[in-house]
């Protein structure tokens, strides 16, 4: 009885000298623990009467459970000092930017094809088109069979196409593949775009690369015009170069379009007065399209007489070029970490 008198006094002044939760956790198995006085107690009682046993294991009991309040309240207020600490000294800096900069360091940007690339996605998604993906590697059927390209078309030649010596397989020329892809995979209506790499084995210069970006569109239904795929090129331009721009369209000849034409967008680098990049005419053709082939529906699983629908492939690294006032294409994969800095926006 007197161990248990004192108990609660000596608890209360060694519980004051406490600060920090691990501490407070030694205290209570220190009072609690099996080896704790209280325990001690209660092994003393094995030999006790029925009275001491009754009057000394109640009073410990009270006492337990009052030390075990303490703890608890003890442990709560510690624990929400060390969540303030926490907070006050790990509070997010979002001048961090600014400070990165500051050290001369330099943030991470997004590459200038991807930010045009996302936001040419999100116009479309937009407008109820889905975004479709291709492998780069591809066959010769759906690289030119279906798309209606004979065997002695000129794109089939050697000089363009990067074969693999098997002579089945090829770098995709174009994204044009995806429309095989996206036709056999879903029925009309439909439209999707495809955005990607193409690959030509090509002499580069100031607006030729080997590896460029190509943004593929389709739209397939039951009266799909020629007013529809105009609408939607104008709709596309103005929200790109966020202005009106000025176009023309031609005739163009693409063995997977008929008619075909060629729409394109009065050069934005010289305004018109001819530089490398319009190759001196002062227009650059940026827009193919046309009304899809009645063989290239049928490739692709379609019945032409049913079903009609329009194409377009996109350039895009021309459209990044023109956007950002850029006269040469190959700095879009130069590497040079000066060039690809500047576009952080997206
Ligand atoms: N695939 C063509 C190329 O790479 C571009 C193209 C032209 C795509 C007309 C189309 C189209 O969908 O309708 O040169």
């Amino acid at each position: 009885m007197q161990v248990l008198d004192q108990l609660l006094d000596q608890f209360n002044s060694e519980l004051k000298d406490i600060h920090r939760v691990p501490d407070l956790l030694n205290l209570k198995s220190k009072y609690l623990g099996k080896q704790g006085p209280i325990s001690e107690v209660m092994k003393g009682l094995k030999d006790a009467t029925v009275e001491q046993k009754k009057e000394i294991g109640s009073k410990a009991n009270i006492l337990k459970n009052q030390i075990e309040t303490i703890l608890n309240t003890k442990m709560e207020e510690l624990e929400l000092k060390d969540i303030n600490e926490a907070l006050s000294k790990d509070k997010i800096d979002f001048s961090l930017t600014d400070s990165i900069r500051d050290l001369g360091l330099q943030a991470a940007g997004f590459h200038p094809v991807s930010i045009i690339q996302r936001e040419i996605e999100d116009i479309f998604v937009s407008m109820g088109f889905e975004v479709l993906d291709g492998p780069h590697i591809e066959d010769e059927f759906h690289n030119f069979e279906a798309l209606n390209i004979p065997d002695t078309h000129p794109a089939r030649d050697m000089q363009d196409t990067f074969w693999f010596a098997d002579k089945k397989h090829l770098l995709r020329t174009h994204t044009s593949t995806i429309q095989v892809r996206g036709m056999k995979e879903r029925k009309p209506p439909f439209r999707f775009v495809g955005p990607g790499k193409v690959f030509r084995c090509e002499r580069t210069d100031a607006s030729h690369e080997m590896v460029f970006h190509q943004l593929e569109g389709m739209m397939v239904g039951e009266n799909v015009s020629v007013g529809n795929l105009i609408y939607f090129m104008k709709t596309l331009l103005t929200e790109i170069f966020k202005k009106e721009v000025e176009v023309r369209l031609r005739p163009g000849f693409f063995p997977f379009v008929e008619p075909g034409f060629e729409l394109d967008i009065k050069c934005l680098i010289c305004g018109g007065k001819g530089c490398s990049v319009c190759k001196h005419v002062g227009w650059v053709e940026l827009l193919p399209c046309g009304m899809v082939h009645p063989n290239v529906l049928k490739a692709g699983g379609i019945d032409p007489e049913k079903y009609n629908g329009f194409a377009f492939g996109l350039g895009l690294d021309r459209l990044v070029m023109m956007r950002y006032g850029i006269d040469d294409i190959r700095h879009i994969h130069g590497a040079d970490l000066r060039f690809n800095s500047q576009f952080k926006s997206f």
